[in-house]
């Protein structure tokens, strides 16, 4: 078939590739011409595992090309995938260019295939989506739109029926549904670490108890430091506004919303409590900046006000992500536009144990499996301080302890960990010098 896919971001990019893979000519277009020279030079614009490989070998197969003009989109394609932020814009420019062609008297449907992919893993959900829901029109051009997309996605259906058909009003609403439903876990599960913070409960406990229910299930019951991208925080709030609209108050997502903006405060607030408001001389090495492992995406990621937090009170960040530091540079760099920074309070590093070099505590923020399991010995020998403040709750709280490392998670027992970890460091003062925390 021959298909356009206008934007050339991680949808976009995605769905291409995938449709290309199966035989079909796909043609992308995006606005940004930087973009598009640099895939048509045969570079990828994001990290997507898998995706550029799969767009090397079908762009070398010539059935995957990319161009600016909307206009040459319009013209060669069956079908067009709209993959942006804002479609209303782009569905004006496919309507003024179908005009320009004299084929406004075609017949065309405009149809709701919400797209579910999770960055990090977006090759595998597209070739092997849960579920493919598409909404139609009625009448005879949304028959016409089910025939084109019941052969699309053959390839896809091959094991077991996967489309859920419905109409577009719904299949809106369902993917607006379902992003809620996922943040809504994240935000109860942050709520409950907050509880058992106090109780002096350990929420991966509380997280494996109550995820073998199989009523329940393991997926996105993991509390943290909040969640970001580009696809939770933008849909919660459009559900929001959608509802206020129609005079209906959506109070859980509000409170889901409200729940994950503290939330990224959270490590801070740690911080804080640990050491005081003024961080003036204190060194923070960060692990992960991406606002989830396996992408290079930084929307909304909660390291960006991390950081920010750190730096306004006066203390130095060394930060390091295997893949996202170019991303988290440019997304740090708008975020400080008007603050002021010494040379070398923000410092990138490529390697992880660099930003660890006399760092009063050691951050993490994205859970890369790459830090799951680090020489630990190595790590307390470059830290100045054996702190570690797990926002992922990647490590073993105990197996740290033995390391000499003193450690809080996010609900975790931190009530008792802070008060401990007050107390050891006023010991420390009596005794100056003695860089023993625990
Ligand atoms: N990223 C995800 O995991 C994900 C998952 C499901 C759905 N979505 C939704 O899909 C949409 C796209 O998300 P994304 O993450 O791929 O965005 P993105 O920002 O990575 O990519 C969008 C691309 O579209 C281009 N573009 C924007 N306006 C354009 C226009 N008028 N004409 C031509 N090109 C244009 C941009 O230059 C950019 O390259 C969003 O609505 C998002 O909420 C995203």
């Amino acid at each position: 078939m021959k298909i356009t896919v206008v934007g050339a971001g991680y949808v976009g990019l995605v769905t291409a590739a995938c449709l290309a893979e199966v035989g079909n000519q796909v043609l992308v277009v995006d606005q940004d011409q930087t973009r598009v020279l640099l895939l048509q030079a045969g570079g990828v614009p994001i990290y997507e595992p898998g995706l550029e490989e799969c767009v090397r070998r079908n762009r070398e197969a010539g059935r995957l090309r990319f161009a600016h003009s909307m206009a040459q989109g319009v013209q060669q394609a069956e079908l067009l995938f709209i993959a942006v932020g804002t479609p209303a814009a782009v569905s004006e420019a496919i309507a003024s260019a179908l005009r320009r062609r004299g084929r406004s008297g075609s017949p065309f449907a405009v149809v709701s295939n919400p797209e579910f992919l999770k960055e990090g893993a977006a090759m595998e959900d597209f070739t092997r989506p849960d579920r493919i829901v598409i909404g139609l029109p009625a009448g005879a051009e949304g028959e016409r739109a089910r025939l084109l997309l019941t052969r699309l996605y053959e390839p896809f259906n091959r094991h077991h029926q996967r489309t859920v058909w419905m109409d577009v009003c719904s299949a809106e609403l369902t993917k607006y549904a379902a992003n809620a439903m996922l943040a809504t876990r994240i935000s109860f599960m942050n709520e409950i670490a907050a509880l058992a913070d106090r109780v002096g409960a350990d929420i991966d406990s509380v997280r494996r108890g109550i995820g073998a229910d199989s009523r329940i299930g393991h997926s996105f019951l993991y509390a943290g430091t909040g969640y970001g991208g580009s696809c939770f925080p933008k849909d919660i709030r459009a559900l929001v506004q959608t509802a206020a609209s129609h005079g209906l108050p959506m109070r859980i997502a509000s409170a889901v919303e409200a729940i994950n903006t503290e939330q990224k405060q959270r490590l801070l607030q740690l911080v804080l409590e640990l050491m005081g408001p003024d961080l003036s001389g204190c060194r923070f090495a960060v692990w992960g900046l991406a606002f989830k492992p396996n992408t290079s995406d930084m929307r909304e990621a909660p390291s960006r006000s991390v950081i920010a937090g750190l730096l306004a009170r006066g203390a130095q960040v060394c930060a390091h992500d295997p893949v996202a530091l170019d991303e988290a540079r440019r997304a740090l760099q708008h975020d400080l536009e008007s603050v002021q920074l010494e040379p070398g309070q923000l410092r990138w590093c490529e390697r992880p144990e660099q930003a660890l070099q006399q760092a009063d505590a050691l951050l993490i923020l994205t859970e890369w499996k790459c830090f799951q399991n680090p020489d630990f010995a190595r790590l307390r020998a470059l830290l100045r301080q054996p702190l570690v403040l797990d926002g992922r709750n990647l490590y073993d709280p105990q197996l740290l302890e033995q390391h000499g490392l003193a450690y809080l998670g996010i609900g975790r027992r931190n009530r008792l960990g802070v008060a401990r970890l007050q107390q050891a460091r006023g010991k420390q003062r009596q005794q100056q010098g003695v860089a023993a925390l625990l």
